[in-house]
């Protein structure tokens, strides 16, 4: 049962957040010194704006989570901590869902939280939530060393982001879920289904360490929190082409199509192609497909179809690929 948290369920909190710094090497208990605000938490997060959830179990705080607004619109989700014999059974997700539901309430842009690097386990429990790493690490000046990444994602309605290197190493399990949906429901990009997870994380890895080297601009889009769609575009063209790029693997999820969200995806990767120098975009696409309508929708032009380029998803039919290009407004560098 998850309740509001009160400063009186300090003994049972303090127990619980020892005990998960207790399960990482070099972590240092010290709630007097170094975390007080857990002896009045739900104070403490009155005081900032925020509030303060426990999950109780036999009347007595298994885990907790808070949140409270920063200056700049988001809210930061805080002290998110689960008792071990409690795990697996999704009370940590629903304490930091009602923390999100209560910040989005409020008017939250994006939610943003600082994760140890020790806690490995906690940001795939993050990255599972839909956070990605966001800016620079930060050092705790503590008796544990902490070292900490930043994680955030948008709460609320449709919004599309660029991914540096880090947000994109990040975000390769989600979206591996995006392409392995969008692969066994029929889509034709490169793969058969049943597409299996770890051939999905595969590409993905590709894709981030193409990012990294500043070969692709990577996008990811959310829906009200959930990553649920991406596009990429190849920035690696010949030196005869510096002006040219191709945009590729346009996903979204089945179950978030018809919202705008491709729309919006290309709008933005077309905006960061200009940025980036190039303004002749090109793509191949599957013909007579929800993709075909997307780009005519968005002005890019057909240029051709090529028969039989692709074999459908039962394997053996040859489908025709559809050929588009856009030219952006940005002159010839000369
Ligand atoms: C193509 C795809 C990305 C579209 O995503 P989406 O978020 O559903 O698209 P949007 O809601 O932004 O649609 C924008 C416009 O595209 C067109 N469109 C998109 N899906 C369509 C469909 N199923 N039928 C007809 N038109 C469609 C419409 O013009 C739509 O505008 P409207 O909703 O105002 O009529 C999605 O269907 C998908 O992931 N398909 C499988 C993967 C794939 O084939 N990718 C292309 C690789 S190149």
């Amino acid at each position: 049962m998850i309740r509001a948290g009160r400063d009186d369920d300090a003994a049972d909190i303090c127990a619980v957040v020892a005990g998960c710094w207790g399960e990482y090497p070099g972590c240092v208990t010290d709630i007097e010194g170094e975390a007080p605000e857990l002896l009045a938490i739900a104070t403490h997060c009155a005081r900032r704006g925020g509030a303060v959830w426990v999950e109780e179990i036999d009347g007595r705080p298994v885990g907790l989570a808070c949140t409270y607004p920063l200056p700049d619109g988001a809210w930061e989700i805080a002290k998110v901590y689960l008792a071990r014999p409690h795990r697996g059974g999704g009370a940590a997700r629903d304490l930091v869902e009602t923390a999100e539901a209560f910040a989005r309430a409020h008017g939250a842009t994006h939610a943003r939280l600082w994760s140890d690097m020790r806690f490995d386990r906690a940001h795939t429990f993050y990255e599972k939530l839909g956070y990605v790493r966001s800016g620079p690490i930060r050092a705790l000046a503590d008796k544990s060393n902490s070292i900490e990444f930043g994680y955030a994602k948008p709460l609320s309605g449709v919004v599309v982001e660029r991914l540096d290197a880090a947000g994109a190493a990040s975000a390769e399990s989600a979206l591996a879920r995006v392409l392995v949906a969008c692969v066994d429901d029929g889509a034709s990009v490169s793969f058969f289904p049943p597409m299996a997870m770890r051939d999905a994380l595969a590409f993905w890895r590709k894709v981030s360490s193409a990012v990294a080297r500043g070969e692709k601009i990577l996008l990811a889009a959310w829906l009200d929190g959930a990553i649920v769609g991406t596009v990429q575009l190849d920035l690696a063209t010949p030196p005869n082409q510096p002006h040219r790029a191709d945009l590729a693997k346009m996903l979204v999820h089945p179950a978030a199509r018809r919202h705008g969200i491709g729309r919006k995806m290309l709008a933005r990767i077309e905006a960061e192609g200009a940025v980036a120098g190039k303004w002749l975009l090109t793509l191949d696409t599957l013909a007579d497909s929800n993709a075909e309508a997307l780009y005519r929708a968005g002005g890019w032009t057909e240029c051709g179809l090529i028969p039989d380029y692709a074999l459908d998803f039962d394997r053996t039919t040859p489908r025709a690929t559809m050929l588009f290009y856009k030219r952006l407004q940005q002159p010839l560098p000369r």
